[in-house]
């Protein structure tokens, strides 16, 4: 038998606590697994007081957890503290520095520092896992890594944030308003301390940048993600969607093309009866496209306490078992510099409009489109409301420029009663 895999663990909360927990539990089990004993020798957090709901006191506590990384009685470092600098990346830097393998769960960090991080594991011969930074329970590192690494990647997608799209299926289920379904995912503690890391897009975001690196051999590039969040979805737009056969998700895309690399986390319709149209609640799906395998369609729970550690644990395997697989499936030396894409791929458009009701309107609008190259697929009028007229449009492809020049002249028309919509659909 192997010696035993002597972990350090810091952070002790949902994750921290989710992982010790199965290592209590499962510990036979895992030890038949890997031909090894996993022990957990020291812990960190920041209160040493508090109930985490699992048994402690077989194991050292440390107040630093960069301290922790750098004890001489462990293996491998788990870093489940999250943040993207600060104790997170001082303690990983410091746990590679004293040549630790490490398995984080920190999809913040990685986005930013990825690069740099992996490279130092690299060059300390340290293994740097994130299984659980992406899609919780979902394998879909480890699909990227392993299962589909004989094909070339196209495309990749996905509902990535739970928040999210719990929101926006509350929104549309209970006909309940953005702001009151925000407050209940907030009571229901799905909410990140800082909100807009979910609403905004931005923790899909990082997850989105993490397996465009993976599937196309890119240095992490969160910073050329378009990002934009869900706060300026309306019920009404939920609603007009489904009556034109579409449903609104918060969607991460990622594509190879011929002008560049192409990462978005957007809202965007999706047909009601795809896949992704049918993901409800807090779940995640991802979409994987190779060239090999075709469509591979991925769905789990993408965080809470066991999806997340059963992430966690399957890197703490990978190592007990000796498998040391490159962080981002290729030697991190060996990774391109991506040419982000300045524009979108050409796609059909929902445009919400509110016309005044005036013999005229529409044809302004029809004209503006018209002149810009913009085909009408489908359009709906709707009977007359307070003020106005609800009309829906679902144009052919189009590139987002020529629409954006159309949204702008219909300004100087007259004929808009207010602002209109226009929502990316997406071909899933
Ligand atoms: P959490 O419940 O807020 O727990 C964070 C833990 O880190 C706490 O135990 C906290 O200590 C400890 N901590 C924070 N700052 C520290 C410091 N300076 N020194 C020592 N300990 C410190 O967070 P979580 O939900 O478990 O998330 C952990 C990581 O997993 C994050 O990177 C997160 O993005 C990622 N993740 C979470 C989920 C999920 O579903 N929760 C899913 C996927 C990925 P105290 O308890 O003493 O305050
Ligand atoms: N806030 C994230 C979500 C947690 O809602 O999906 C998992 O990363």
């Amino acid at each position: 038998m192997s010696p035993p895999l002597r972990l350090g663990i810091a952070g002790l909360g949902t994750v921290g606590a989710g992982v010790i927990r199965i290592l209590q539990q499962d510990a036979t089990l895992l030890t038949a697994r890997t031909g090894r004993a996993i022990e957990i020798v020291a812990v960190s957090a920041r209160n040493r007081d508090k109930d985490r709901g699992v048994d402690l006191s077989a194991y050292a506590w440390e107040d630093d957890p960069v301290a922790l990384a750098g004890r001489d009685d462990i293996d491998l470092f788990i870093e489940l503290m999250g943040g993207s600098d600060g104790p997170a990346k001082a303690a990983t830097e410091a746990a590679l520095a004293h040549g630790k393998d490490v398995v984080t769960a920190n999809k913040a960090m990685l986005a930013i520092h990825g690069q740099a991080l992996a490279l130092q594991a690299e060059d300390a011969g340290c293994a740097l896992r994130f299984e659980a930074a992406v899609a919780g329970g979902i394998p879909v590192v480890k699909c990227l890594t392993e299962g589909l690494a004989g094909n070339r990647m196209s495309r990749i997608m996905g509902v990535m944030n739970g928040t999210c799209n719990y929101i926006l299926t509350r929104m549309e289920t209970a006909g309940l308003p953005y702001d009151t379904v925000f407050q209940e995912a907030r009571d229901l503690g799905y909410l990140e301390a800082d909100p807009t890391l979910d609403v905004g897009g931005i923790d899909a975001g990082h997850k989105l940048a993490l397996l465009a690196s993976i599937a196309f051999g890119t240095q992490v590039d969160f910073g050329n993600v378009t990002l934009e969040g869900i706060e300026r979805i309306t019920i009404e737009d939920i609603h007009r969607a489904k009556d034109m056969g579409f449903r609104v998700k918060l969607l991460g895309v990622a594509q190879m093309t011929g002008r560049g690399l192409e990462q978005r986390m957007t809202p965007c319709m999706v047909p009601l009866n795809s896949p992704l149209g049918r993901l409800e609640n807090a779940m995640n799906m991802v979409v994987l496209e190779g060239s090999a395998c075709g469509q591979i369609v991925l769905r789990g729970a993408g965080a809470g306490e066991g999806p997340t550690a059963s992430a966690v644990l399957s890197d703490v395997i990978d190592i007990a078992r000796g498998l040391r697989l490159p962080t981002f499936g290729q030697p991190a030396a060996s990774l391109t510099i991506a040419t982000p894409a300045v524009a979108p791929t050409p796609a059909r458009y929902y445009l919400r409009l509110h016309l005044h009701d005036k013999p005229g309107a529409l044809a302004r609008i029809a004209t503006i489109l018209g002149n810009q190259g913009i085909s009408i697929d489908r359009m709906r009028q709707y009977g007359h409301e307070e003020q106005s007229v609800p009309v829906l449009i679902v144009t052919h492809k189009t590139n987002r420029e020529a629409l954006n020049i159309a949204i702008d002249e219909f300004a100087g028309t007259g004929v808009l009663s207010d602002n209109p919509v226009a929502i990316r659909i997406e071909n899933v």
